[in-house]
Formats: C-alpha cells, sequence, structure tokens
C-alpha cells in the first residue's frame, strides 16, 4: 500500500478530464488520497493535451513552477500523463529533467509500478499504446465534478487522420469499450444521483462493440434511464444514421443538442483537411438534422488559416457558418503539429496576422449569431437541470437546458440536482437568464410543462 498524497491538473478535452477520474481510482486502490492543491500533493500529476501549440506551452510553463516546488521538496515526484507523453518523453526527462514519471494514455494500469520504480530512485516511463485497452472495468472516481453530471468515454483513439490532428497519433487506433461495461456505469451514476451524462470518443457515433452501434447503445442507455439526460461528444459528420436522429426526436431524455465539427465551409480545404465530406454533403446533414429534429441546437469546432487557405475558403467558412446558425463554436486558429500530415505534404503558409484576422472575423459573427438566437429564447419555456450556484452569487442557480444552453436562474427554494422549469426572461451572447416556475422532471415537463 502507498498512503502518499496526490494532485491530477488535467488539460484538453472531455476525454482527459474522464481519463484523470480513471487515474484516481487506480491511485486511490492503492490506498493514495487525493488532495486539492499541487502544494499538498506528494505526487503531481499533470495530465496533458498537445491539439494545439499553445495547450503545449501551458503545460511546459506548469512544469518548470513544479520543478521550483521540487527545489524545496526533495521528495516531491512529478509525473506527465496523456497526449504529450510519447512526444516529448526524452525531452521532459533527460534533457530538460522536469520529471520523474512520463506515462501515455493507454498505460495507467502501470503507474503504481511506475511510481514504486521512482521510489526505488529510478524514472518510470510507459509510452505503450494498445489496440484494445478503454479501462472498461474501471469504475472512475469523480472527486471533482458537480455530482449532478458525469462524462463516461465509450470508445478511445482515432483512426480519421485528419490531416491537420495530432490525436491519431497521441491516443492511437480506433477501439470501442464493451457496452456491458458502459450500461453497467451509468446504473452506478443513476444510483449516485447523477441525472446528467455525456458519453465520449473522439468519433462517438462511431461506436460499434460486436453487433452493438452508436444508435442501440444510445437506445439502451435511454430507456433504462428515464431521469437522466444524455448528450454526447464528439461525433463525426461521416457517420450519422438517420435512425440516430429519429431515436433522438423521440426520446424526451436524449437531449436536441448536436455538436458536429465541420472544420471549414470549403470543398477544397475539406479536401485538404482530409475531411471524408463536402460543403454541400455537411449543409445535407444539417438540413436533415432541423428537419427530423426540430428546435435542434448546433455547435461545431472551426480551424481558421489552415495550409494555402484563400480568402475565398475563408468566405465559405463566413458563410456556413452564417447559413447554419451555429448556438455555440469552437474556433482555432490552425497550429501545425508534428507526425501530421500537413506537416509532412503542407506549408503551413499562412501569416500569423492573417490567421488572427479571420479568426476574429468568424468570432465576431459568431457572437452576434449567437446574441440573435439568443434573443428568440425570451419568452420560452425550458427544463433546466440545476448544476450548482452562479458563478456570481450563492443566491442563484446555474444549469443548462436541454439544448445545452447555460441558464441563471434564482435560487428560491431549488436545489442543485434537480429539474427546474423555466422562462427565459433575458439574455447575453452566452447566457440565458430566466425566472424559475416550477420544480419538474423529464416525464412530467415533456408530457406537460407546467400551467403558470
Ligand atoms: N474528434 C473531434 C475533434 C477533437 S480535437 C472531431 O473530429 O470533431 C478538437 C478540435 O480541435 C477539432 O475539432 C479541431 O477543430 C481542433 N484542432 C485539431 N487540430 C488542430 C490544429 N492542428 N490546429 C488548430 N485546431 C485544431
Ligand atoms: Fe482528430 Fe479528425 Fe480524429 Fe477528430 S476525427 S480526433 S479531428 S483525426
Ligand atoms: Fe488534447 Fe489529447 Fe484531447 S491532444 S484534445 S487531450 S485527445
Amino acid at each position: 500500500m502507498n498512503n502518499k498524497t496526490f494532485y491530477i491538473e488535467t488539460y484538453g478535452c472531455q476525454m482527459n478530464f474522464a481519463d484523470s477520474e480513471v487515474v484516481n481510482s487506480i491511485l486511490m486502490n492503492q490506498g493514495m488520497v487525493p488532495v486539492q492543491s499541487a502544494e499538498e500533493a506528494d505526487v503531481i500529476f499533470v495530465n496533458t493535451c498537445s491539439i494545439r501549440e499553445n495547450a503545449e506551452s501551458r503545460v511546459w510553463n506548469r512544469l518548470k513552477e513544479f520543478r521550483a516546488l521540487k527545489k524545496n521538496r526533495q521528495e516531491l515526484t512529478v509525473g506527465v500523463l496523456g497526449c504529450m507523453a510519447e512526444r516529448i518523453r526524452e525531452q521532459i526527462i533527460d534533457k530538460e529533467k522536469l520529471v520523474d514519471i512520463v506515462v501515455g494514455p493507454d498505460a495507467y494500469r502501470d503507474i503504481p509500478n511506475l511510481l514504486a520504480e521512482v521510489d526505488d530512485g529510478r524514472k518510470a516511463v510507459n509510452v505503450l499504446l494498445s489496440l484494445e485497452e478503454t479501462y472498461a472495468d474501471i469504475s472512475p472516481v469523480r472527486t471533482s465534478g458537480n455530482g449532478v453530471t458525469a462524462f463516461v468515454s465509450i470508445m478511445r483513439g482515432c483512426d480519421n487522420m485528419c490531416s491537420f490532428c495530432v490525436v491519431p497519433f497521441t491516443r492511437g487506433r480506433e477501439r470501442s469499450r464493451p457496452f456491458e461495461s458502459i450500461l453497467r456505469e451509468i446504473d452506478e451514476l443513476d444510483q449516485q444521483g447523477y441525472k446528467e451524462v455525456t458519453l465520449l470518443g473522439q468519433n462517438v457515433n462511431s461506436y460499434k462493440h460486436e453487433n452493438t452501434d452508436f444508435t442501440t447503445l444510445m437506445d439502451l442507455a435511454s430507456s433504462r434511464h428515464p431521469e437522466i439526460r444524455f448528450r454526447f461528444s464528439s461525433p463525426h459528420p461521416k457517420d450519422f444514421p438517420e435512425a440516430l436522429l429519429h431515436l433522438i426526436a423521440e426520446r424526451p431524455n436524449l437531449c436536441n443538442y448536436i455538436h458536429i465539427p465541420a472544420q471549414s465551409g470549403s470543398s477544397s480545404m475539406l479536401e485538404r483537411m482530409r475531411r471524408p465530406y463536402t460543403r454541400e454533403q455537411y449543409l445535407e446533414l444539417i438540413a436533415k438534422m432541423k428537419k427530423i429534429i426540430p428546435g435542434v441546437s448546433l455547435s461545431t469546432d472551426i480551424i481558421a488559416g489552415f495550409c494555402d487557405e484563400t480568402e475565398r475558403e475563408h468566405q465559405d467558412t463566413m458563410s456556413l457558418m452564417k447559413f447554419v446558425e451555429y448556438d455555440l463554436a469552437y474556433m482555432f486558429a490552425y497550429s501545425e503539429r508534428e507526425r501530421t500530415l500537413a506537416h509532412r505534404k503542407y506549408e503551413d503558409n499562412i501569416p500569423e496576422e492573417v490567421k488572427k484576422k479571420r479568426l476574429t472575423e468568424i468570432i465576431q459573427q459568431q457572437m452576434s449569431i449567437q446574441e440573435k438566437n439568443n434573443q428568440k429564447e425570451i419568452g420560452q419555456r425550458h427544463l433546466v437541470l440545476a448544476e450548482g450556484f452562479s458563478k456570481r452569487s450563492d443566491q442563484q442557480l446555474s444549469g443548462r437546458t436541454d439544448t445545452n444552453k447555460m441558464v441563471v436562474f434564482d435560487r428560491e427554494n431549488y436545489q442543485k440536482g434537480e429539474y427546474v422549469e423555466v422562462e427565459i426572461t433575458g439574455c447575453t451572447s452566452a447566457t440565458l437568464i430566466a425566472r424559475p416556475i416550477a420544480k419538474s422532471s423529464i416525464g412530467r415537463f415533456y408530457a406537460e410543462p407546467a400551467y403558470a
């Protein structure tokens, strides 16, 4: 047994946050004790992200701060987990001497052995990727969540090889977790009082385990837990069967919100990005979503300034975004990553200031679309799941609509974890303000909203 304290600091996507909860479980099984700050910990882990250069620089800076902590505390152990592990293991351990232990995303079960090696005075590394590992039998320990919403990883890795993206190299081959273990984890969450589950994977809708595909899994999970709300992230536009859209439309607890990354609105650009759809095919899919799921809320990811991007291609992205009217968008300037096809074959030839200018245009247009969309919400009723106090005041609760919009309302006698029917009274581009009407439930709200 090892009764040291540990602290995990997590960067990157939701999957990394879910992985940190798996690592919590592995360490706590050894008798180790989680603490809330680096200063209190005997072992500090940084769960890292490589997706863009600025994600990596944040981690490097943090590791330098931890090295400073180590100067005064010789016995402190610092480790790197996650997507940066493989690529920079030598640099981290040998050249910079910043850390003691490096563990890739498929090697977390080995952490106890690696910690023992460090105790014996050695540096320890395991960055092997696996074809099978899904941590299916490990129940994640959610130490930092709100107790209401949870992430459940259903697949790992990615085989898509979009030309700009490092994920297939950091996370390895795509593989799906057995559905029995997914359903078991959701049963446990239900027993613990969780009310919302987001199923996670880099191509979550490509999930396939034996005969169970993503639509079947969503069907099974949502019918077993009618008062749990389900979301999923991130689906890929190439794999969206109509049956899934119909299921979302019919099931009250499958949220009418779809994150559907476009990356670009230009067919020539999509081809260079190795995204296997055209602008027209993407727009057809969006039209189908809007038709089958009336009122569906959509969000996207967009990259500005990818290799050889012309002004015309950029304008195609602007017009696509204007046409779809997303409720939310994650927008990035292209950042070249080693090992990707773009790094090997294309030139990162859009000057920084042009990338920035295009990104700013994209963001400004998106903000005004969101404000317009939110204005239309005023007077509408929504079922909000209260997730906790609002950032500004403990007299207000905040939570999200089924359509994933953040709502703030007066606390009155409502509690975190309750479904509350609200009427929207105001908005900004990012948040809706509402008047609470009555405590409710998924069953009641979608059968008959309260009479007020
Ligand atoms: N699997 C998800 C994306 C995961 S990465 C999908 O395919 O939709 C999250 C987002 O980061 C991507 O959608 C993309 O918009 C962005 N991204 C990935 N690589 C990038 C890079 N090299 N530069 C800038 N943004 C990038
Ligand atoms: Fe990256 Fe493309 Fe895989 Fe998404 S689908 S993780 S963007 S390679
Ligand atoms: Fe980053 Fe790895 Fe996620 S590179 S975005 S943490 S899969």
